[in-house]
């Protein structure tokens, strides 16, 4: 876990609020990490020209994982011990964040998930965590929104699916749709693996092909969903693609090369949404970063403003009074939409669906809980 960047240094000690970050900055997914560490930066700078938070200016410390769990782990843990921070927040991928709450919980900090949407992140089974929270919506919502685009919008009735079985995301969110698709009277007609960082998925797909699904749907990470296609396409696989929020990056189009024309995928925002608040975000990211945020730099910037609502209400400058504020988040404004904590700690919103047209992802819906 190498450090990779630090906000400004504090200007003395004790006049400042350390927060963390734990993203992947390089590796596989380094989208998902920099995009986040972008939005979150942006909020901490705006944070800070309006004097801090309690008349104290927030510093920012964030960690590579390089995209591994065990890493995250690590980070996260000198994140608490050593610098000492306050909150920290992440992870994009669920596999991460799950690695990274037990201890949050151990040491009385809290931790926002700004994009992991499994389940388990916030509660596994039994378990429930009670530092943990995120601000996004969660995969039995995600695959419930797919599954009625398939069967209502689409009126598919046999779609195929590939899942990441090394990737708990991908294996939770493929469960949640298949379960949503059967009782909307929808046939999966197969559902084959694959993992993170394959090059060739020929074999699944040639497999695929002889069972005349209308639709494949591909809950993983854009890296893979774009190789699947493009080869899909290869074989002469015609059948239009669905996924869910990992296609989320400027990278799918680019290594897509078109393949993915015709498919659709649900997300957390849309650039092409209208609203002020989505508009001066894009205008303020642009200006610092030269580039239209992803989901993840939106996501990354809420979950920070969550965060600096929460140390402004805290009672006092612990991880427990903190935490106590992030519990009691209601209607608050984020780019992503508004942000109401329920009792699992899950943020309850809306998502998107986005059409792919020409190598272009373009706005299709919006659909409320
Ligand atoms: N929701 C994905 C996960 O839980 C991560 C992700 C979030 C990917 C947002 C893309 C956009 O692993």
């Amino acid at each position: 876990a190498a450090e990779t960047k630090t906000s400004a240094a504090p200007s003395a000690v004790g006049d400042t609020i350390t927060i963390g970050h734990v993203g992947s900055m390089t590796g596989n997914e380094a989208t998902f990490g920099q995009s986040t560490d972008n939005g979150i930066k942006l909020a901490v700078d705006e944070i800070n020209k309006k004097n801090g938070i309690k008349g104290k200016k927030v510093v920012l410390k964030t960690y590579d994982d390089q995209g591994k769990p065990e890493e995250a782990a690590v980070a996260s843990t000198r994140l608490v011990t050593q610098d000492k921070v306050l909150v920290y927040l992440g992870e994009v991928a669920s596999s991460r964040s799950i690695a990274m709450g037990p201890i949050a919980d151990s040491n009385k900090i809290p931790m926002i998930s700004n994009a992991s949407t499994n389940p388990k992140v916030t509660k596994d089974g039994d378990k429930t965590r009670p530092f943990v929270f995120r601000v996004c919506f969660i995969d039995p919502f995600q695959g419930t929104v797919m599954a009625k685009f398939a069967a209502e919008n689409k009126k598919f009735k046999k779609v195929a699916i590939l899942r990441d079985v090394g990737n708990d995301y991908s294996v939770g969110l493929a469960t949640f749709f298949t379960n949503k698709f059967k009782e909307l009277g929808g046939e999966i007609v197969d559902d084959v693996s694959y993992k993170a960082g394959d090059q060739d998925f020929k074999a699944q797909l040639t497999k695929l092909k002889s069972k005349n699904a209308e639709a494949f749907f591909v809950p993983g990470y854009y890296t893979e969903v774009a190789l699947i296609a493009r080869q899909a396409r290869e074989l002469g696989i015609k059948a239009p693609f669905l996924g869910g929020d990992g296609w989320d990056s400027a990278k799918l189009y680019e290594i897509a090369k078109g393949a993915l024309d015709g498919a659709y995928f649900s997300t957390h925002y849309s650039a092409e949404d209208t609203s002020p608040i989505v508009q001066e975000f894009i205008t303020k990211y642009k200006g610092a970063y030269n580039s239209v945020p992803d989901a993840y730099g939106v996501l990354g910037y809420d979950a920070a403003n969550v965060a600096f609502a929460a140390i402004d209400k805290a009672k006092e400058l612990t991880g427990q009074a903190v935490r106590d504020a992030i519990e009691e988040t209601k209607g608050y404004k984020g780019v992503s939409g508004t942000i109401t904590l329920d009792k699992d700690h899950n943020a309850v919103k809306s998502a998107v669906v986005i059409g792919v047209e020409k190598n272009v992802g373009k706005f299709a819906a919006t659909i409320s809980p």
